[in-house]
């Protein structure tokens, strides 16, 4: 059976895997800036046999693995940018960048992938179709880079596409899917209230931007308590509230901002229709006049419930039922779903927290690291599940 050779030969190679990470985790770049993590990735696909590869934005790679015998086209993807944060972890292989760190797990995803295409790729005459590497960078920044690449043409004749993230708060050995909503569209919004300033002595000559603005802010809240329907997530949060600069003036305006997060691209257009009437109807009542902005941010990320079917069955041959779990939606982003928005596929979810060893803080944060024993994990189920996807001819 090839998927057996396949995992004995991702074993062999595990702590190269593991070296390649340290690497990528000691080199950090921030998003858009990844010249020299391209370069690396770049660097090492050059290492392995029958690679197409390219460069379809700057910093940017992808691998193309055009198997000896003609079929259906499978992407996998992983993202490739770090964090503006100083790392605090005491490892051996702490970040040699200020101010930009790892604390995401993407070197993981990075590595991992890697390790997938060494392992596939001294495979080529035994596959039919094509494996198609996408090393994404900037994934923490919007529009972030999926974008970019999708308009780049990488995409193409894609069938399918897979992608993880590694999730320090599940402990490593559980791997989990979703078939449907997973995470949010994680969109802007700014609003500016026009009153009319002076002296605070005189309040009914004026028009207060402060009152009217914290009567927007309240009744924004009723959206999501009385407009939308209490099984359909949504969250509005104004998170900025900007006026006055002394005891004694009405100011003349307030600005206002925050996030809207959904996972139904059909209420995310209405719920933007809904918050400009409130502000109207507010400022207009009260006779200010507003601005009303709204920046959309990356689509929902929803996966394709046939897809999903096949990593779970995936992860279920490897490591029992028991391995599996289904993860549960939440309101964070990733621009992963730029591409499920081109062509079916699934995110999933592989645990690399370790509460014996330490491994127990969360993602963005100083002391983040990851359990490496995912990495192997990691590579088992892609190679497992791109097995499956290529001789399932349907
Ligand atoms: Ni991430």
């Amino acid at each position: 059976m090839l998927v057996e050779r396949l995992l004995t030969e991702a074993t062999a190679i595990e702590q190269e895997v593991v070296a390649w990470r340290r690497y990528l985790h000691q080199h950090p770049e921030l998003s858009f800036h990844e010249h020299k993590t391209a370069d690396y990735i770049e660097k090492v696909l050059h290492s392995f046999p029958h690679l197409q590869i390219s460069r379809p934005t700057p910093t940017s790679v992808m691998a193309r693995l055009v198997g000896a015998q003609s079929g259906k086209v499978l992407a996998i993807r992983a993202d490739i940018d770090a964090l503006p944060i100083e790392e605090e972890t005491d490892l051996q292989f702490t970040s040699q960048a200020t101010g930009a760190m790892h604390a995401c797990g993407h070197d993981g995803h990075t590595a991992t992938v890697l390790g997938v295409a060494k392992v596939l790729s001294a495979h080529q005459a035994e596959l039919a179709g094509e494996v198609r590497f996408i090393f994404q960078h900037a994934e923490e920044l919007p529009p972030g880079g999926a974008r970019e690449m999708i308009a780049a043409g990488v995409m193409e004749n894609v069938d399918a596409i897979i992608g993880a993230h590694l999730q320090s708060p599940i402990e490593v050995g559980k791997v989990g899917v979703v078939a449907g909503p997973m995470l949010a569209s994680p969109d802007i919004f700014n609003i500016t209230i026009h009153g009319k300033g002076g002296h605070a002595a005189e309040p009914h000559t004026f028009i207060d931007s402060i009152a009217i603005g914290s009567q927007v802010v309240t009744n924004l809240q009723h959206l999501v308590s009385r407009y939308v329907k209490p099984t359909e997530p949504l969250v509005l949060s104004v998170t900025q509230f900007n006026a006055g600069f002394t005891h004694n003036v009405i100011p003349e305006s307030a600005t206002l901002g925050g996030t809207v997060r959904c996972l139904q691209p059909a209420l995310r257009e209405d719920i933007r229709k809904q918050m400009e009437q409130v502000v109207k109807g507010i400022t207009e009542a009260h006779g200010a006049t507003y601005e009303f902005s709204y920046q959309y941010g990356y689509a929902p990320l929803i996966n394709d419930a046939s897809i999903t079917a096949v990593v779970a069955e995936a992860i279920t041959d490897l490591y029992g039922a028991d391995a599996l779990y289904t993860i549960k939606p939440n309101m964070a982003a990733d621009d992963f779903s730029a591409f499920l928005n081109c062509v079916p596929g699934t995110y999933f979810n592989i645990g690399a927290g370790n509460k014996e060893k330490g491994i127990v803080y969360p993602h963005h944060h100083p002391k983040f690291t990851i359990d490496e024993g995912a990495l192997l994990i990691g590579m088992n189920v892609f190679l497992a599940t791109t097995v499956k996807f290529l001789q399932n001819t349907n």
